[in-house]
């Protein structure tokens, strides 16, 4: 029988970020960029909002959102390893959930909603922004080089605590870190909740930044 009586801290919408490292990434490196650059040369105009401004991007080559359309290999592979990172963050997050399911042995359906890729020239940046229409985002870096640091090329978070203000140490870990980062690195993936607001620091090493980014809807598999 349980103390009704017993202390407890709660952790209520906990912010998830993952980061996994595809073991196959240089197997699938060049296949990638080769991929990419054929892409741009049939696709030279890069994408843009709906507005027709290019707004919250600067110095970069985008694709349109559909990219898993094209049917690359190399890509499918990818999204494979990309979509198990998708499965694994819901999976955590939702884990009282699936606690409560009558079916103990769930499946789920990880469907792709926009995948992309981006190649940065030097010092290219995306603006801090948010996805809509899906549960989860991610970047996976397919290039970048030894020299990036967290303020060289990484992807930074702001913190959703908006109105976190206090001045004493109390509230410190809501007030002080407005934004957190994760490095770049070749072969990582980063996967966050889609309210999340992010953006990237501007790269300066001679090769350019090119990252693969998706969006995610999960659904369970109905049981037959
Ligand atoms: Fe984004």
């Amino acid at each position: 029988m349980s103390n009704k009586n017993e202390n407890k801290i709660h952790t209520m919408w906990p912010i998830y970020i993952g980061e996994f490292f595809n073991p196959e990434h240089e197997e699938i490196k060049d296949d990638l960029i080769e991929f990419f650059k054929e892409y741009e040369k049939k696709n030279p105009k890069s994408r843009i909002n709906k507005t027709g401004d290019p707004v919250e991007n600067y110095n970069l080559y985008e694709s349109q959102y559909n990219l898993h359309q094209e049917k690359n290999p190399a890509f499918e592979k990818l999204l494979n390893f990309i979509s198990m990172g998708f499965i694994t963050m819901s999976n955590n997050a939702n884990k009282a959930s699936l606690t409560n399911l009558d079916n103990k042995d769930p499946k789920f359906n990880v469907k792709l909603t926009e995948t992309w890729f981006i190649r940065y020239e030097k010092g290219g940046v995306v603006f801090p922004h948010n996805h809509q229409n899906c549960s989860w985002c991610c970047v996976y870096y397919v290039q970048i080089g030894k020299d990036s640091k967290e303020k060289n090329g990484s992807t930074y978070f702001l913190k959703p605590y908006t109105s976190a203000n206090s001045t004493d140490f109390g509230g410190a870990n809501y007030t002080y870190y407005g934004t957190s980062v994760i490095k770049g690195d070749e072969g990582k993936l980063v996967i966050w909740p889609n309210f999340l607001y992010h953006g990237s620091h501007p790269y300066s090493g001679d090769k350019n930044r090119i990252i693969v980014s998706a969006n995610a809807s999960i659904n369970l598999n109905k049981v037959k």
